[in-house]
């Protein structure tokens, strides 16, 4: 395996105190993690660095054709002080799933691995221990060729950066309303929906605008050729809990795998709890809630964690959720959940990994 260089900071940056809000995304560590590509010459000069400014030539392919590739993972403090990450194997996973979708060149995951737990044990001190507060963990790669004609580029940038990040909504575990979009959509079977990539939250972004105008927190996309079914909501991936039975949209090529996703069902299932991954349309969420059958709805994701959704909006109908609060399904994930990463409750799905 590669090695990772180390150059620590001269000018170490203060750390957010107790009183500090960390508003999500929006304050980063002393150091960052850099590896290089080269075509012929592979991934090359991993090293991690003072967090600082990057030079690139304006005719950087990244800004011109969108070929780029992100994650999102989180890194816990315990009580017996402890840095554990959560599943990051899925997500190494899921980042060279889209690296190929993406046609770029897959990072390999030893190295990956070997980055996540080094960077986050220098700024280890960057970890915040409030209740609803983790270190966000960005890995991402860029394209660099200086060139402007249609192509995968020769050359990349992986870099991996630090959050300390409270919660994700300012509802916190306040139920959100989320806007079910009918008329923009999201990604399409075959294009690049179940890849992680800025393409995907651009898009999102004009029906965000209009929900965020109408009062709601997300938007709930419906897959893009009927507009019928549900989706995904971007930042999260979806459950309902319909007559007793857990169900979320099966992954169909237009949706994001989500880790927590995956987590949630696995939960239920051990549980006991009767989950269905399937096609949902509206009309049948429309039924359920006319009947009272729609007891819960929740968004899963990692900056999200668990989201208990309070009330749906399709056009002129909204769909109150159960009586508004969050449900016990959603409230019992969001325990187990961060439970395990947290330390705090056993891990017998073996999804921690420590950072020693
Ligand atoms: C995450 O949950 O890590 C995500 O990537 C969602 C994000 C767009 C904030």
């Amino acid at each position: 395996m590669l090695e990772i260089k180390i150059e620590k900071t001269q000018n170490p940056k203060p750390i957010p105190g107790p009183d500090n809000p960390l508003v999500f995304g929006t304050i980063f560590t002393d150091h960052m993690f850099e590896m290089d590509y080269t075509k012929g010459k592979g991934w090359h000069d991993p090293r991690i660095v003072p967090y600082h400014e990057i030079s690139l030539e304006p005719s950087a392919m990244v800004f011109h054709y969108g070929q780029e590739m992100f994650e999102g993972l989180k890194a816990y403090p315990t009580e017996d002080g402890r840095i554990l990450l959560f599943r990051p194997d899925k997500n190494i996973e899921r980042a060279n799933n889209s690296n190929r979708r993406l046609m770029i060149p897959e990072i390999p995951a030893d190295i990956f691995l070997e980055a996540l737990k080094e960077l986050v044990k220098i700024d280890q001190a960057w970890i915040p221990d409030r209740p609803g507060t983790s270190l966000y963990i960005r890995p991402f790669v860029i394209a660099t060729d200086p060139f402007l004609g249609v192509r995968p580029s020769d050359t990349y940038k992986f870099m991996i950066i630090l959050s300390p990040v409270g919660p994700y909504y300012e509802e916190g575990l306040d139920p959100v309303k989320i806007w079910i979009e009918d008329s923009y959509v999201r990604a399409v079977r075959g294009g690049i929906g179940e890849a992680k990539t800025g393409g995907n939250y651009v898009a999102s972004l004009a029906a965000q605008v209009k929900a965020h105008e109408e009062g709601y927190s997300q938007v709930l996309w419906l897959d893009g050729v009927e507009r019928k079914y549900i989706e995904e909501v971007g930042a999260m991936n979806i459950f309902f809990k319909i007559d007793g039975t857990v169900v979320t949209p099966m992954l169909n090529g237009s949706i994001l795998p989500g880790v927590t996703r995956d987590t949630c069902i696995q939960l239920c299932k051990s549980w006991g709890l009767p989950v269905e991954e399937r096609k949902i349309s509206v009309q049948e969420l429309e039924e359920a809630a006319r009947t009272g059958k729609l007891e819960e709805c929740w968004g899963s994701g990692t900056a999200a964690v668990i989201s208990p959704v309070g009330h749906l909006r399709y056009e002129d109908d909204v769909f109150q959720i159960g009586d508004g609060g969050i449900g016990p399904v959603s409230q019992k994930l969001y325990d187990t959940v961060t439970g395990i990463q947290l330390g705090k409750v056993k891990d017998e799905f073996g999804w921690t990994v420590e950072v020693k």
